[in-house]
């Protein structure tokens, strides 16, 4: 029993990056604590970031063949990607979109998201904690 963790573009340089808005947590930070809160819930992780849309796409069509869900944050492509929704949805897996911060409270061209209309939940503005709920109602989704 297996989940993907994506994460996309820039969220490499989590802890260094803006600090201000995304927090002081690395990408290592951010794996580590869905791997202890997947693993409450009997859960492995897969854990990918990559800053190519095609990467993050190949590796979404992979999760259909050993994964039961997918959290993710697809940074900027979040904003931009019908490619990255299409893959979301061919898997036909459930999706849980974290954004780290309120994009609502930020620029008017991060308000649209392409992924949230086919995501089973969304959750925006609650700092790297964001994950940790996602893999939660995740696996409440999955437990039925
Ligand atoms: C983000 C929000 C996006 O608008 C931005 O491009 C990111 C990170 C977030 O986690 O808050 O790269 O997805």
């Amino acid at each position: 029993r297996r989940i993907l963790l994506v994460n996309g573009p820039n969220l490499n340089l989590l802890g260094t990056r803006e600090p201000e808005i995304y927090g002081p947590e690395t990408l290592a930070d951010v794996e580590a604590l869905v791997e202890r809160v997947a693993g409450d819930y009997g859960l492995e992780v897969r854990a990918v970031q990559s800053n190519h849309e095609g990467a993050l796409i190949d590796a979404i069509h992979a999760a259909r063949e050993d994964c039961l869900g997918i959290v993710i944050n697809p940074g900027a492509f979040t904003h931009t990607s019908v490619a990255l929704r299409d893959a979301l949805t061919g898997v036909a897996l459930p999706v849980a979109e974290v954004h780290i911060s309120n994009v609502h409270a930020r620029e008017e061209f991060r308000h649209h998201s392409y992924i949230s209309g086919i995501a089973s939940c969304v959750i925006v503005g609650c700092g790297v904690q964001g994950y940790d709920f996602a893999v939660r109602r995740l696996a409440a989704v999955l437990a039925g």
